[in-house]
């Protein structure tokens, strides 16, 4: 291993910079040479890249986004593009490439290895996906992100005695969800992973809080339940209760990465350039148990995570 390549993919993640600076100065310490592709595989596709040196990646440590860039590349799913972006890697004399991202990000990796560049990825989207992973790169910091909105919407509530319905990011995934309501007292989080009641997870906790005397409710739902605006909708019409819903859409993703999002960054990115250096391709970077191990790639993306029900009972039990 002489020379490697990094790119960020997807959707951006806080963090993402960390593990840039982490993978190059890693990589240079080692006695490799980095290259930065921009824009995901889209910059490979395009041999858009950049040298990347201990200097280059100074100062981008505390920054949000990513300063390589990032794309969706839908065409990269074709074998062809795949070829064409190992070639492209050969005549750059690139022997090893990190691609930090989530699990679609992680598909494009694996079918770099299999076409004979190893790679290996570094789970890095606020939404905790990874089924390998206990952690991914971004996560902390959107928690804190969305914690600071609700606080803020709360102050709202309780002054006009409303019902506040939160919607946030995470695809399919409802961690963003659960973890910001059990951190911000709601009554409930509305999530993918758990089929939900609108009487029985709604409803009657807003009327055993009224019985209670809370004055306000605030629930929290992940974008992969639907439409929040509908649900508000109904609380209102079924209580009585003035009820907003609020999209906290894209302020979730930006920001700069929280102390936790940075040191993982750091760790995972290391870990990805020890792999390559020991010769191995084709794995995932995982946390866990708060140690770096990593698999195959193959079977990392086949494992999956559950949302432990435990967890939600908890939240409920609070919420009283
Ligand atoms: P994330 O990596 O955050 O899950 P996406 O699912 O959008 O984000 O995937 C990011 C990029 O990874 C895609 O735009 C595409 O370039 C690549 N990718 C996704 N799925 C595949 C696939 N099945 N095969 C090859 N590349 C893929
Ligand atoms: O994967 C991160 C994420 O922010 C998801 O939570 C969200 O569903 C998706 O990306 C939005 O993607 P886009 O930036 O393409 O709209």
């Amino acid at each position: 291993m002489r020379k490697i390549g990094v790119l960020t993919s997807g959707g951006d993640a806080p963090g993402m910079n960390a593990a840039v600076r982490a993978v190059t100065r890693y990589a240079i310490n080692a006695g490799l040479k980095v290259v930065g592709f921009k824009k995901g595989y889209r910059g490979l596709l395009a041999c858009d890249y950049e040298e990347l040196t201990e200097r280059s990646v100074s100062d981008i440590l505390h920054r949000g986004g990513t300063v390589l860039q990032t794309a969706r590349c839908p065409e990269f799913k074709e074998e062809e593009n795949v070829k064409k972006a190992v070639n492209i890697a050969s005549a750059l004399s690139i022997d090893g490439m990190v691609v930090i991202g989530g699990d679609g990000s992680f598909r494009g990796a694996r079918d770099l290895s299999l076409n004979g560049l190893p790679t290996v990825g570094v789970p890095a989207t606020i939404d905790n996906d990874i089924g390998c992973s206990d952690y991914s790169i971004g996560f902390d910091t959107a928690l804190n992100t969305v914690k600071d909105a609700i606080d803020k919407i709360r102050d709202t509530a309780r002054s006009h005695e409303r019902c506040s319905i939160i919607e946030v990011m995470g695809r399919g995934a409802g961690y963003i969800a659960a973890y910001v309501a059990m951190a911000c007292g709601a009554e409930a989080a509305i999530v993918p992973e758990q089929e939900y009641d609108f009487y029985e997870d709604i409803i009657k906790p807003i009327e055993k809080g009224r019985v209670r005397g809370k004055e306000h409710n605030l629930f929290v739902v992940a974008e992969g339940v639907g439409n929040s605006v509908d649900i508000a909708a109904r609380i209102e019409k079924e209580t009585g209760i003035a009820t907003r819903a609020t999209i906290l859409g894209y302020i979730q993703r930006g920001g700069s990465p929280t102390v936790n999002d940075r040191i993982i960054a750091s760790r995972m990115g290391a870990h990805a350039v020890k792999l390559l250096c020991e010769g191995f391709g084709n794995r995932i970077v995982a946390m866990k148990d708060n140690q770096m191990v990593d698999y195959d790639i193959y079977e990392g993306l086949e494992m999956k995570k559950t949302m432990d029900p435990s967890f939600l009972e908890l939240l409920e039990i609070l919420s009283m």
